[in-house]
């Protein structure tokens, strides 16, 4: 199937956690973390991320590192990567600073999430793609031909977990990008990198280490998902 290829990058807490029980925005990772954030984004030629991340958050993470800008120009690509929001209800608050910053908006949403948008597109998103099946969800087998159609051919998956569990239950997701980070949070309802029903113990998942880096406090750790 043509897709574009997919990296997952998060940060974690030491036990596992993305977030607090509030589902705030996290905030628990350090300036080099944010910087290894950013040299992801970069690489990539879009970013998705769950309407629960974008609402906890307000923002997206825009490129500000001239070089990283600099060797994307190189590649004949544009200064930003395209931000990617999946919803399926479309309930996004319109004055949050998001929709201030100097980026590429995409939509990845349902009929009724288009809806939402349709009348005032232009401005908010550049795109609209609303792929569904007929139970009303996203279609995202669909929805990834798209996105490799248009160009899309790494794709950057910031969170949360839910959407995430999304893409892996489908076998979509090709390498992960995790730094665990020095702090402790907690917390039964507090957000793991995969929410959703999980896969049972014969049926799980194996990864392949590709590098493991300690800077300071932190552990960078990059994976291959085995296609198997
Ligand atoms: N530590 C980190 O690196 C990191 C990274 C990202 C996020 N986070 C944190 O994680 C938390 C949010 O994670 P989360 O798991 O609660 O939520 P999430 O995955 O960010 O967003 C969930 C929302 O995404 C949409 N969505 C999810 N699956 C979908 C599907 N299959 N089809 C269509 N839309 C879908 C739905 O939006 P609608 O409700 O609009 O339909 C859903 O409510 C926040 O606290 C955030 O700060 C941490």
């Amino acid at each position: 199937m043509n897709r574009p290829h997919i990296t997952v990058v998060l940060a974690v807490s030491a036990d596992g956690k993305i977030a607090d029980t509030a589902r705030s925005a996290p905030g628990f990772s350090s300036k080099i973390d944010r910087a290894h954030l950013e040299r992801q984004v970069a690489a990539a030629d879009a970013v998705l991320f769950g309407a629960a991340t974008l609402r906890a958050h307000g923002s997206a993470m825009s490129l500000k590192n001239s070089e990283l800008i600099a060797l994307r120009r190189q590649k004949q690509k544009p200064d930003q990567p395209i931000q990617i929001v999946g919803t399926r209800s479309g309930t996004i608050p319109s004055d949050i600073r998001f929709f201030e910053q100097k980026i590429p908006r995409w939509l990845l949403t349902t009929s009724k999430g288009a809806a939402l948008w349709q009348t005032n597109a232009s401005e908010a998103f550049a795109e609209i793609i609303a792929p569904e099946t007929p139970e009303g969800e996203i279609d995202w087998p669909q929805a990834l031909r798209i996105l490799n159609g248009k160009g899309v051919e790494d794709l950057a998956l910031l969170g949360g977990g839910e959407l995430i569990a999304t893409l892996f239950e489908q076998h979509f997701i090709d390498e992960l990008w995790l730094t665990i980070c020095p702090v402790l949070l907690g917390g039964k309802d507090a957000p793991t990198p995969i929410e959703g029903i999980g896969l049972g113990g014969e049926q799980l998942q194996k990864l392949k280490l590709l590098s493991v880096e300690t800077i300071d406090q932190e552990v960078f750790l990059h994976y291959e998902v085995r296609q198997e």
